[in-house]
Formats: C-alpha cells, sequence, structure tokens
C-alpha cells in the first residue's frame, strides 16, 4: 500500500500487486480543485513505482464524471466497465501502460 499526499489538500492511496498497481482512492479538497493537484499527485505515484510495474489502473462509479474526465485528462484510458460493481452502479475501469524498466 502507498500513500501519495499533496500538503493537506490531497491524498492519493495506491494498491502494488505483481506488475499491477491500482489507485484505490484520489481526493483533493473541493476548494483546491482544478489546481493541477490530483495530476500531481498521480505523476509523484508513477515516479515512485518499483522497477517492474507494468500496468496503473483505476475503478470509478459510472455516475462520477468528473473523476473519469479527470482519469482521461492525465492519460488514462478506458479499458473496461465492470457490470454492478458497486451494489447499484457500474464501475468503469481506467488503465494507463507504464514502463518502468526492470532494473539489472
Ligand atoms: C477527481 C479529482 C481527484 C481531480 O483532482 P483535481 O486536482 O481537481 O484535478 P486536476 O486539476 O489535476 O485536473 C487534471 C485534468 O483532469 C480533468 N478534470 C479534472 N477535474 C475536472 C472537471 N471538474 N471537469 C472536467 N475535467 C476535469 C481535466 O482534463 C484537467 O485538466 P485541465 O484543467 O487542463 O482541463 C477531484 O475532483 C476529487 O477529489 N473528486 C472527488 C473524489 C473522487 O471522485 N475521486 C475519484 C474516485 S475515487
Amino acid at each position: 500500500m502507498g500513500v501519495v499526499r499533496h500538503n493537506s489538500n490531497g491524498r492519493l492511496e495506491y494498491r502494488l500487486q505483481g506488475a499491477h498497481c491500482e489507485i484505490i482512492d484520489i481526493h483533493v479538497e473541493s476548494v483546491e480543485r482544478r489546481k493541477y493537484i490530483g495530476r500531481k499527485m498521480v505523476t509523484d505515484m508513477l515516479a515512485e513505482l518499483p522497477a517492474g510495474t507494468r500496468f496503473v489502473y483505476a475503478v470509478t462509479r459510472e455516475s462520477n464524471r468528473i473523476a473519469q474526465q479527470f482519469y482521461v485528462g492525465v492519460g488514462f484510458r478506458v479499458v473496461g466497465v465492470l457490470s454492478r460493481f458497486y451494489q447499484t452502479e457500474d464501475g468503469v475501469m481506467y488503465g494507463m501502460d507504464v514502463a518502468r524498466e526492470q532494473s539489472v
């Protein structure tokens, strides 16, 4: 489990599993949004991923349009729809290939 923070205004939580990294949660204080804090936290997370990480993904609620625009805005693409991932709605999975070279 890893955490990236931006002062007290932003927090990103991720989990590593082999070559995969899942963004479990990302949150920016509402008055601080649209100031590229979210983007910076993703960039900081990417920079600290271990060698061998190949793919980063996140699942959002189908209704969370802002999160979806955010993921696209920072370079993710839709990789799938998870039917009824949440109790009453679908989840949309966003993914990004990363090419952290293996250390030798
Ligand atoms: C999603 C969230 C983390 C984005 O953080 P942020 O710091 O406001 O995002 P950024 O300023 O880094 O935005 C980067 C890009 O994402 C997109 N984006 C972000 N917010 C957007 C919005 N409200 N509308 C449209 N596009 C948006 C844009 O492409 C933006 O680049 P641009 O401003 O040059 O157009 C923030 O809105 C949030 O905390 N939301 C509530 C929690 C949540 O839903 N988390 C995700 C599910 S776990």
